[in-house]
């Protein structure tokens, strides 16, 4: 197959956001791993993901027309990491439509970036395509077949495939969404007659995805059309990085050779020769390299055990796990995480900037596991004693997994020495169901909250800036800043950096002058300006930064100003009662605020 085979990561993003640029789009930068104001889910996980608002509808400050390199990280398949193609953390290329071009456009430009020789340079005859093939929702896609038949993709590179392969968002129940056309290379002979693109045996390898976002599936389950068609697409950076350099696998392109030399370096062994050792490397080098992004992050995350942080830490975990593993020795993990650093030195600046920050959470995290094992070993031998027979119950290794960190395959190892067996299929039972537990969990976060632009949710977010003001002025600091916040109908939390626990003085002050606003019932303003403006203007620009050149600034009388993307309530008047019913710690140097409007 005939492809750039020198172009290198650093290449291929420029490449990408330069195409189109020249097509009238405004760069973005990359909005952060945390979603913002999206209880539903804990990461972002798709490129539309943080653009959704304007996905709704919304005006977005940099105009119709966008593209960007978003972070994301998508931990549903965990397990898998270790083969050729999963990661945790990948970066999607992306651009978008609101309401702008449609179909002919981007199938157009789409067959233009893969094959002409001033981008990807692919042979059309490599590539094939699928387009949505019809149901009662929304009709077959023959416009997006003719254009890409117009394009030069052989009708017989064109397959009709249903809902389940050819249609996209919002990963469930409620959101915008709509057919998708997928653009796939064509590795080697079609299996059999009946080979398609939804084939797994790898014949058809996907590259690239078109959404013609032109309905918002509500909660009764009806596609109603949107009121503007919008184009999402998305191109997996590491795994076009891989088709194109000719790699066997994702591990072996320019954007790991470092990091994987690193590790061989430490432990002595070489990659691509044991299996298992290889398996190995690679989760070391995915999951170092996901913890990297997520403590390096605007939003910063630390490990702890709820949400984000409880993410980090199993990542952090396994990875230390496998570098023992690897005969690699303590203190290793922070020498593969500089690896990540320098590799990601030009494209990502900030994680040079916070390198001594991230080292110091994974040492911490290190010696901490430490500690844990050792607590977990005693645990262990306690079991033992009471042992009746020669097998340690799937239960009993169950909780040394969940509540000690211990892989089962340590615990199996330990058992083993004391001649000992375990039950692995009762283990794996338990884990299977905590696993769907997690991964329901998870996707129900992402299912509900897309379309949660409700008027209750509008209202909690508007007493979060007048909240956030309130802290600032009772406990007489500035820097009092916001470093995360989750919205649900019925309830705020609100993430800010504050040393100490506030009293219930201070609480009782912050309730007041929050509800003082609410019965002055002053106009929620929201005004349109640059950055540099805002910032003048006085406003809290915390997430300033991705909007690009313009951004909304929300007014509420004198009292709170500060950049966001909406919705809000039109009154302050509008909220009721605001109470604040827990205030806790978050993580060191971060407290947790959760507030109700009654
Ligand atoms: N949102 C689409 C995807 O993630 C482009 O595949």
């Amino acid at each position: 197959m005939k492809t750039k085979k020198d172009i290198t990561s650093d290449a291929l993003r420029s490449m990408w956001l330069e195409f189109f640029r020249e097509k009238g789009h405004a760069v973005i930068p990359s909005a952060s791993l945390i979603p913002e104001n999206d209880p539903t889910v804990l990461f972002t996980t798709a490129g539309m993901h943080p653009l959704v608002p304007y996905l709704l509808g919304e005006p977005h400050p940099a105009g119709n027309r966008l593209t960007d390199v978003q972070k994301c990280v998508r931990t549903g398949d965990i397990d898998e990491v270790g083969d050729r193609s999963h990661c945790t953390f990948f970066e999607m290329l992306g651009n978008w439509s609101l309401g702008d071009y449609f179909k002919q456009e981007m199938i157009r430009w789409s067959y233009e970036f893969l094959t002409s020789d001033k981008y990807l340079g692919i042979d059309p005859a490599d590539l094939a395509v699928s387009v949505f093939a019809g149901d009662e929702d929304c009709p077959r896609d023959e416009e997006s077949a003719k254009l890409w038949n117009e394009c030069g993709i052989a009708k017989e590179h064109i397959f009709y495939l249903p809902k389940e392969n050819n249609w996209w968002g919002p990963a469930g129940k409620t959101g915008p969404c709509g057919p998708d056309t997928e653009m796939f290379i064509v590795r080697g002979k079609p299996c059999g007659p009946t080979c398609s693109p939804a084939c797994d045996c790898g014949c058809y390898l996907e590259i690239w995805n078109d959404v013609f976002m032109q309905y918002n599936k509500t909660a009764e389950g009806k596609f109603e059309p949107l009121a503007r068609r919008n184009v999402d697409t998305g191109m997996g950076l590491e795994r076009t990085l891989c088709i194109l350099q000719g790699k066997d696998s994702v591990y072996e392109t320019d954007l790991f050779v470092p990091i994987i030399a690193a590790i061989e370096k430490l432990c002595g062994k070489k990659y691509g020769k044991a299996e298992e050792d290889t398996r190995a490397m690679r989760i070391v080098a995915d999951h170092v390299r996901t913890s990297v992004f997520m403590i390096g992050d605007e939003k910063g995350i630390v490990c702890s055990n709820v949400d984000q942080g409880y993410i980090l830490r199993r990542l952090l975990r396994r990875a230390i796990r496998y570098i023992k593993q690897l005969g690699m020795q303590k203190g290793d993990v922070v020498t593969v995480a500089d690896a990540v650093i320098a590799r990601y030195a030009e494209a990502y600046p900030e994680l040079t900037a916070a390198a001594d920050k991230i080292r110091e959470e994974i040492a911490r995290e290190e010696e901490r596991f430490e500690k844990t094992l050792v607590a977990g070993i005693r645990e262990f031998e306690k079991l033992c004693g009471y042992l009746v027979g020669d097998t340690v119950s799937g239960k009993a290794c169950f909780k040394l997994y969940d509540t000690y960190g211990f892989p089962i395959e340590m615990t199996e190892e330990l058992a083993a020495e004391r001649g000992l067996k375990i039950n692995r299929a009762d283990f794996d039972k338990l884990f299977e169901e905590h696993r769907q537990k997690s991964h329901a969990g998870a996707e129900q976060r992402f299912k509900g909250g897309l379309a949660d632009n409700t008027e209750a949710t509008a209202r909690l977010h508007t007493a979060t800036h007048l909240m956030h003001r309130a802290l600032k002025t009772v406990l007489h600091d500035e820097n009092a800043n916001q470093k995360g916040s989750n919205i649900t109908a019925e309830r705020l939390r609100f993430d800010f950096t504050f040393p100490r626990p506030l009293t219930s003085e201070e609480i009782a002050q912050v309730e007041q002058l929050v509800n003082e606003a609410i019965i002055a019932d002053v106009p929620v303003v929201c005004e349109e300006m640059t950055v540099a403006e805002a910032k003048a203007a006085g406003a809290v620009g915390l997430f300033a930064a991705k909007y690009g050149e313009k951004v909304k600034v929300y007014t509420m009388g004198n009292f709170s100003k500060e950049i966001c993307g909406g919705p809000h309530a039109a009154r302050t008047g509008e909220l009721g009662h605001f109470r604040i019913v827990k205030e806790q710690s978050s993580s060191a140097g971060v407290r947790r605020i959760k507030a109700v409007l009654e």
